[in-house]
């Protein structure tokens, strides 16, 4: 059974779908921490809920970048990880740390790279009026949301979109996707 440590910042629903997944055996791995930057992210009450243990690494709470990493990175090693997943986490990682777990370490981003790097996506694609949107999910490289691409997932843009049901409708396909390429990771196929 494979270790995955997921990194998240926020709400966590990304993190309850991997969690569900390993619970019914769709992946062969077990969340064994879950870790925020974020105190007051309600992913971490997901993962108590769910008997996970949690680590804050609260990023204002170091004078530096590398500061924050040397722990972040700590804590993974102890971890003994064989997958770390940046599930909704707001951070950009330095190269050191990306260089030490860049294959093992994989990011979900809401849209179709290399379209929409960084922050904002929907408001770029409803902006842009494009017809297509979607998420990627991608192995890390120290350049931002530009690793290598593992698998996107597309939806089209309906007429007169609003920004919360595209914002909805990108969950729920970031829901079933990411337990899906975890689980492919898990096997050993990906
Ligand atoms: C997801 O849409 C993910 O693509 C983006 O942030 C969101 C996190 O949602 N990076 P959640 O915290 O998993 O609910």
């Amino acid at each position: 059974m494979k270790r995955i440590a997921v990194l998240i910042s926020g709400s966590g629903s990304n993190l309850e779908a991997i969690i569900k997944s390993c619970n019914s055996n769709l992946i062969n791995g077990k969340v064994i921490s879950v870790i925020s930057n974020n105190p007051d992210a309600y992913g971490l009450v997901r993962a108590s809920n769910y008997k996970i243990d949690t680590k804050i690494i609260n990023h204002n709470q170091f004078s530096s970048r590398n500061e924050f990493e040397e722990v972040l990175e700590d804590y993974l090693d102890q971890l003994n990880v064989d997958l770390i997943v940046l599930a909704g986490f707001m951070r950009i990682l330095g190269k050191k740390i990306i260089n030490k777990f860049s294959s093992k370490m994989i990011n979900l981003h809401p849209s179709l790279l290399p379209l929409y790097p960084g922050l904002n996506t929907h408001e770029k694609a409803l902006s842009n009026k494009d017809k297509e949107h979607g998420v990627s999910i991608h192995f890390v490289s120290t350049e931002l949301d530009a690793g290598p691409i593992i698998a996107k997932g597309v939806i089209n843009i309906n007429n007169n979109e609003k920004i919360e049901t595209l914002v909805d409708r990108i969950h729920k396909i970031e829901h079933k996707l990411l337990p899906k390429i975890i689980s492919q990771i898990c096997e050993g196929n990906i």
